[in-house]
């Protein structure tokens, strides 16, 4: 579904990212590690479409074949594409309904929109009076990944980027995060959990795990190659 190929981007006249090429595949759950400033955050950045990302021209980002590089994040979005923050962005005067309401326009009634984020929410054990509020506006820092994750099922993606959706959560709400991204995303869903957290994929079961390191994918393999880096860092990767 999105294959990238010979992936080398900047920002700021920076290399960040080099030469990654790799398929993801649909419906698949991978776990995306790799020791902090090695570029997670970035190659999620550059699948989006970040305006800061400037992409070499051997660089490739397929999504059903098609060349993506050029698009911005919205008409990425579009596509199916999502990218929950690793610090989610506040929006002062854009409630979560507000916002959803816009991405689902077409898709929903106003009212059935408000049952279903009402029953999520509860779900997802978020206080109600969080939903009237501007969205992330004050928020702590878990209300906030529980209202991405909440996003993230509403809005159906294709491809979805959770960039490390579970720090700044308690450990209850990490099991509760991680449960409910795996029932309510769509069987057809490819999901990337960016997280340095062996626990947190215990909940969501990838079924393969990539390393990045000083912006090159170093490593790809089984939930062993994530219980070896626990024991062992990434050192020797
Ligand atoms: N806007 C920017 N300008 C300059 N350098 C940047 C910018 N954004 C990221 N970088 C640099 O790129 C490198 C990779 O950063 P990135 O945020 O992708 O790392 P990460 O793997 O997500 O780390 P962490 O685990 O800490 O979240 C870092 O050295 C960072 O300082
Ligand atoms: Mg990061």
């Amino acid at each position: 579904m999105i294959s990238i190929k010979n992936l080398s981007v900047s920002i700021e006249g920076k290399k960040i990212l080099n030469d990654i090429s790799f398929d993801f595949k649909t419906g698949k759950t991978y776990a995306l590690m790799g020791p902090n400033g090695s570029g997670k955050s970035t190659f999620a950045s550059a699948i989006m479409g970040h305006p800061d990302i400037s992409y070499s021209s051997a660089s490739k980002i397929l999504f059903d074949k098609r060349n993506i590089k050029n698009l911005s994040a919205d008409k990425r979005a579009n596509l199916g594409i999502f990218l929950s923050f690793q610090t989610p962005l506040e929006l002062p005067g854009v409630s979560v309904f507000a916002l959803l309401r816009l991405a689902l326009e077409k898709k929903i009634t106003p009212i059935a929109l408000r049952e279903k984020i009402k029953v999520y929410a509860a779900e997802l054990h978020i206080k109600e009076e969080l939903l009237k509020r501007s969205l992330n506006d004050g928020f702590s820092g878990g209300e906030k990944k529980k209202l991405e994750a909440l996003q993230a099922v509403m809005l159906t993606p294709r491809f979805a980027l959770f960039d490390e959706i579970d720090t700044g959560v308690d450990t209850d709400a990490i099991k509760i995060i991680a449960r409910f991204l795996k029932k309510y995303l769509s069987p057809k869903t490819t999901s990337v959990f960016i997280t340095h957290s062996t626990r947190f994929m215990r909940y969501t079961q990838p079924q393969e795990v990539l390393v990045i390191k000083d912006g090159r994918l170093v490593k790809t393999g089984k939930d062993t190659l994530a219980k070896k880096i626990e024991r062992d860092g990434f050192k020797n990767l």
